[in-house]
């Protein structure tokens, strides 16, 4: 039916307003809902004990050592939440990232200390990547002066297949490498993969590269990352992801790339998550710390839309938060 064959539309009669006018008939008519179980929370985990260091650009996100992760994901679990994405510091970077891989590594250490305190409780997804493990912050191994694709994949399914043997439910690659799902998929065939499908070279992860101490020594990542301009590449992207073995797709940055959400739940039956992003999250921290807006409307405005327009996962920030101020909905 199109729009001006719709008898609601159509009618002279029509009152969009008849269904606004309380909370309740609201409520009863809206047609994407948000649950903390779809929402993934990322965690920067670094080395020291009893260590909570609050991240500049990202106000109320903090590094943690892992003894102190459980208090947190008795939180989380608490507030409903389904989920963590972990990311690490390591104690020391080297060429090519070998810290990633590292079966005492930070991530691994994090993910048996929170598969001890939690059991199968939260389903742990691990970020496969090298730039937080390499000296010069590129995702892969660098050859006369550029990332090598196919020279970075056997690190890719190490790392992989390291934070599997650890315990991770999920992988996460968010290399963009070509063919990094299939090297994933062929050291791994039974670990759930999550792959950043569509990944766009966005100025929105400036604050992440702050967190994690990831940001580029040198160029920038727009030879492996896509180019923000373009829809119908993020779809081919997300096609060669599935066609190479991915059980999940990811979406990032969120909020500049709904029209990518909407397009790739059309093209796929997969789960499609989203991942609100550092500078997504840091833009909203400080118009609301100027009174400019409303840090609680404007976050649940945002994953409302990013869920209206196909992600039924969103990694964000504001998982915490955003599950209490859900419970409050209700009251
Ligand atoms: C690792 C990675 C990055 C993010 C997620 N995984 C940084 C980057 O690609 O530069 C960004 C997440 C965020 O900004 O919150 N490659």
């Amino acid at each position: 039916m199109t729009l001006l064959t719709d008898p609601l539309v159509a009618a002279p009669t029509h009152r969009g307003r008849r269904l606004r006018r309380t909370p309740a008939l609201r409520r009863l008519v809206r047609e994407t809902r948000l649950d903390p179980s779809m929402l993934v929370a990322p965690i920067f985990v670094r080395p020291g004990h009893d260590v909570r260091e609050e991240i500049g650009s990202m106000p109320g996100q903090h590094r943690l050592s892992v003894d102190r992760l459980p208090e947190l994901a008795e939180r989380l679990l608490e507030a409903g939440i389904g989920s963590v994405l972990l990311f690490g510091l390591p104690e020391s970077k080297d060429a090519e990232g070998s810290g990633a891989w590292d079966e005492q590594g930070i991530v691994q250490d994090a993910i048996r200390e929170l598969r001890r305190a939690t059991a199968d409780a939260l389903a742990i997804v691990a970020d496969v990547c090298l730039c937080e493990y390499t000296s010069h912050g590129h995702c892969g191994v660098i050859r006369g002066g550029s990332v090598d694709n196919d020279a970075t994949l056997p690190l890719l399914a190490r790392t992989a297949a390291s934070l599997a043997e650890a315990g991770a439910d999920v992988v996460a690659p968010s290399a963009m490498m070509d063919g990094q799902v299939a090297a994933i998929r062929a050291a791994l065939p039974d670990t759930p993969i999550l792959a950043y499908a569509a990944k766009h070279a966005s100025a929105f992860y400036g604050p992440f590269r702050e967190a994690a101490d990831s940001a580029p020594a040198f160029g920038d990542r727009r030879a492996y990352q896509m180019d923000p301009a373009n829809g119908r590449e993020a779809l081919a992207e997300i096609l060669a992801d599935i066609a190479e073995g991915a059980d999940m797709i990811m979406v990032k940055p969120a909020l500049p790339a709904l029209d990518l959400m909407a397009a790739a739940r059309a093209a796929t039956t997969l789960p499609i998550a989203a991942y609100q992003v550092s500078g997504e999250y840091a833009a909203i921290c400080a118009a609301a710390e100027r009174g400019w807006l409303d840090r609680r409307a404007t976050a649940l405005e945002t994953l409302t839309a990013i869920a209206r327009a196909g992600a039924g996962i969103v990694v964000t920030y504001f998982a915490l938060e955003t599950a209490a101020w859900l419970r409050e909905e209700w009251r």
